[in-house]
């Protein structure tokens, strides 16, 4: 693993190395020069915020940008107000994109008080041709742009960017800018700075194939591609030797995973093997395309210790007619008999989900259907998105967009049987011992600690703050809406 790495012992004089992570760990040394550097220079430690936006995999890719910001001697904050800033962004629906935009302007005038502050931009939404011409037009101050495919050659952008210099948009200035369309290219073993020392995710695989009609990830996460079991073991034994007992499996579509390798292998058998790795005590994945979840999957599930109690199914239409314009695969009763099976597999087990509304075509009987399954599954939660028109999907170019008021009265009117199906089904936990891992101290109140249980519901509860990282048993006190107050129980 890198921590063995002595980078101030790569020799700078030879020419960078081909392959990949050598490559890097080069790139990283150099860029620890110019750091040191600047430090030196400015007499004070040089800053590095990374701003995430997004789903867990930007979470996930946030953790290695962070990790090999500090390899290279930034101190991280969480402060904006830092020598580099770095925005790692999400395109699925466009308020996310606009808010990126929103945060640039401030940035811009964080920027001319501090005319060595560097900026950089990376995730999903910078796979986008129009975003970059934006940029490029009204953002001359970026210093660095970059997409989903090449994160791994950070290092070697920063000290392209190091080397550049920066002028802060007075025209000396050079943007750089390194979108790649597709790669199959998995570079293994970069330094990673973990958020939780005691949990954390892991990619099992990269892309998506399926192609909904509505979503844009396909576009600029590129095609699946599956790491293979043994570097994902290696990387989950390494973790449970440094104190991570939960650990979360990411993919778009985890129910896929292992297809595409040379020796094809399941989900479910995956999740058998990294059962045994000692340290590790929970597990838990997202996210699962119902098409794909097999029964060999839910059997893994059921004899499992170490599988959290819970499920992400996401649902986005009980119309089987918008599930079809959708390109879903599957049918609303085949969604209800999946849940049926599973359920009685595993009657504990909490099942989340994703809702669009406004897809289309769809009509107030439509989103009736949906509501329908809602009152069937008696989802734990349920995320509900206003649909949200990406330009190069095929649902962006159908002509029967809903109506923005229609949207909004089929949206509200789904979202309060989200919200009281599931009140009634988180409290069905009341009066029961259960074991939560303690992940912080209350953000609210500091006399109290927040842990999640297996079935992914948070619960606060008094503590100190020394048990962070560990599982306890908590009574579940109190109901309140989404969350339980508790207490510890020795
Ligand atoms: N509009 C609204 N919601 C979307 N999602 C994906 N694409 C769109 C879109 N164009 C939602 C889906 C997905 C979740 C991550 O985001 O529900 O499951
Ligand atoms: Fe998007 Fe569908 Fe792939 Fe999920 S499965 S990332 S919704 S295309």
């Amino acid at each position: 693993m890198f921590e063995n790495i002595d980078f101030d012992s790569i020799d700078l004089t030879q020419a960078p190395p081909e392959d990949e992570p050598a490559r890097q760990y080069y790139f990283i040394a150099k860029c620890r020069q110019y750091v040191k550097a600047e430090t030196e220079c400015s007499g004070h430690a040089l800053t590095a915020a990374v701003v995430t936006f997004g789903c867990q995999m930007n979470a996930r890719d946030s953790e290695k940008l962070s990790g090999i910001l500090e390899s290279i001697g930034y101190v991280l904050t969480e402060d904006e107000n830092a020598d580099f800033v770095i925005y790692n962004t999400c395109t699925v629906r466009d308020n996310a994109n606009q808010r990126v935009y929103g945060r640039l302007g401030h940035i811009n005038s964080l920027k001319k008080k501090n005319p060595h502050m560097k900026t950089a931009l990376c995730g999903c939404m910078m796979q986008e041709p129009s975003v970059i011409e934006k940029i490029k037009k009204s953002y001359r101050f970026v210093d660095l742009i970059f997409g989903t495919h090449n994160i791994y050659k950070f290092p070697e952008l920063l000290a392209e960017m190091f080397e550049s210099g920066t002028g802060g948009g007075d025209g000396t200035h050079r943007m750089i800018i390194d979108i790649w369309q597709e790669t199959d290219k998995i570079v293994e073993n970069l330094p990673v700075e973990r958020k939780y020392p005691f949990k954390s995710g892991i990619n099992i695989m990269f892309g998506c194939n399926n192609f909904c009609s509505y979503c844009i990830v396909p576009y600029v996460r590129g095609r699946e591609r599956s790491r293979s079991p043994e570097d994902i073991l290696a990387e989950i034994r390494a973790l449970a030797k440094d104190g991570v007992v939960e650990i979360m499996l990411l993919g778009q579509n985890v129910n896929s995973y292992g297809k595409n390798l040379e020796n094809p292998v399941t989900f479910a058998r995956l999740l058998k093997e990294i059962e045994k790795i000692e340290g590790i005590e929970r597990i838990r994945f997202m996210t699962s395309h119902p098409k794909d979840l097999s029964d060999e999957l839910i059997q893994v599930m059921k004899e499992s210790e170490k599988i959290c109690r819970h499920l992400h199914l996401p649902l986005q239409s009980g119309s089987t007619r918008i599930l079809s314009a959708m390109n879903r695969r599957y049918t609303k009763e085949q969604y209800l008999s999946l849940v049926e099976k599973i359920r009685k597999e595993i009657p504990d087990i909490a099942i989340t989900t994703d809702i669009i509304v406004g897809f289309p075509g769809e009509e107030p009987s439509d989103v009736d259907e949906t509501i329908d399954v809602i009152k069937k599954v008696q989802y734990d939660n349920a995320f509900t998105f206003i649909y949200s028109k990406r330009t190069g999907t095929p649902a962006a170019s159908m002509e029967n967009q809903v109506d923005e008021a229609v949207v909004r009265e089929g949206f509200d009117r789904l979202l309060k049987v989200v919200q009281d199906t599931a009140r009634k089904r988180v409290a069905r936990l009341e009066g029961q011992t259960l074991d939560a891992i303690v992940e912080e101290v209350n953000e609210q109140d500091d006399r109290l600690l927040t842990g999640r249980l297996s079935n992914n519901t948070i619960v606060h509860f008094p503590g100190d703050k020394s048990l962070i990282g560990r599982i306890v048993p908590v009574y579940l006190k109190e109901c309140h809406g989404f969350y339980y107050v508790g207490e510890i129980q020795s």
